[in-house]
């Protein structure tokens, strides 16, 4: 079957094309400074086939992982850019997955009160959500994304050929993130989860329908103040066990038993049988107390009651409005 991989959207290009890194100078403006931030575990050839193509090129490489979603790397890449004496209409270029497009946007958006960012992620969970919507952030004090801003990007390219070097467990943390979208949205993208041959890397039909419906909502909501919230399916109690796991689990994993403590039996049911089909974790030990404590902190930003996505029937969801007790009975029911 043959799929229109190439899709131009409204308000800034998300570009989806297979060995699309060699096309990037059509795609992105490079003739100009680029600082290319990404992390160690990004081949180089990825890198090169990009840097070449700019007319100038400085690579900044952070170490993978969360960590490095902190305001010390943060600091460190500022004073880099500083040295190499960057400017207003010079660009950021991100080549990595969400940690990199999250902390590099964050960097785009406040130098020299921003400058033009463009993100060419490379996790199936970055392609197929972080690099979309212009959500940056880093973290600080032991809380995800506390310190950010909404800056969208000037282009984001999505070549899916780079998904053969990502590990396996990292494939199925970004279906995770699908399912996510799929159990909210869509029935259809939900049952091409379920039709899918498990063997196969480059899922391209899954990953056009979950782009175009992550970039429908963003778009709708830019700053989250209403339809965007149904992205949070999974995310009240996911975060909470991303912040307490001390990094055992991967932030799609989180996702995945947090979506399960706020959907209907029958619901629960289909979205287990497809976390169990993509190795995704069901059940997890985890410190309620603590969980908690994470929770109440999130009630401190949106007030006395918390909003959490509830999906009753696949494809669709309610916003319920609860208090840290009604949580509290719902976490020590488990999920
Ligand atoms: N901004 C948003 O809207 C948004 C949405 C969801 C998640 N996030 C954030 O995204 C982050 C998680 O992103 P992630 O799952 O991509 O994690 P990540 O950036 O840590 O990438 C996962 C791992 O895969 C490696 N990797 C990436 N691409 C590769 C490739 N093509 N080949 C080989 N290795 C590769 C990375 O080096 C890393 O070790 C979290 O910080 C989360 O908060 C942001």
């Amino acid at each position: 079957m043959k799929y229109n991989i190439r899709k131009k959207f409204e308000k800034y290009d998300i570009k989806i094309i297979k060995r699309g890194l060699k096309r990037t100078s059509e795609i992105f403006n490079l003739k100009r400074k680029i600082l290319i931030v990404t992390d160690e575990n990004i081949p180089e050839r990825y890198i090169k086939e990009v840097a070449d193509q700019t007319k100038e090129s400085l690579v900044y490489k952070i170490e993978p992982g969360e960590k490095s979603k902190s305001i010390e790397v943060y600091k460190d890449i500022m004073n880099f850019m500083i040295e190499n004496d960057f400017t207003r209409s010079d660009a950021v270029v991100a080549i990595g997955g969400g940690v990199v497009g999250d902390l590099s946007g964050f960097v785009a958006s406040t130098y020299m009160r921003g400058i033009d960012f463009y993100n060419i992620p490379t996790s199936l969970l970055a392609q197929v959500d972080s690099s979309i919507g212009g959500k940056t952030a880093i973290d600080f004090h032991g809380i995800k994304n506390i310190i950010g801003s909404f800056y969208q990007p000037k282009g984001v390219l999505i070549d899916v050929s780079v998904l053969k070097t990502l590990p396996e467990r990292e494939i199925n943390n970004g279906i995770a993130e699908i399912i996510k979208i799929a159990a909210t949205q869509s029935k259809d993208l939900f049952s091409l989860l379920e039709n899918e041959e498990r063997t196969k890397r480059t899922i391209m039909p899954i990953i056009l329908e979950a782009v175009k419906l992550k970039k429908i909502i963003a778009e709708q909501d830019e700053k989250e103040s209403g339809l965007r919230r149904v992205l949070n399916f999974g995310h009240t109690i996911g975060h909470a066990i991303e912040e307490s796991c001390e990094g055992k689990l991967l932030h799609g994993e989180c996702v995945a038993l947090g979506m399960l403590y706020f959907s209907s039996k029958e619901a629960r049911e289909k979205i287990i049988n497809l976390l169990k089909k993509y190795d995704l974790p069901c059940s997890y030990e985890i410190n309620k107390e603590k969980i908690l404590e994470l929770i109440a902190h999130d009630k401190k930003k949106y007030g006395e009651r918390i909003n959490v996505i509830y999906v009753e029937e696949i494809g669709s969801y309610i916003e319920k409005s609860l208090t840290i007790n009604e949580i509290r009975e719902i976490i020590e029911k488990g999920n």
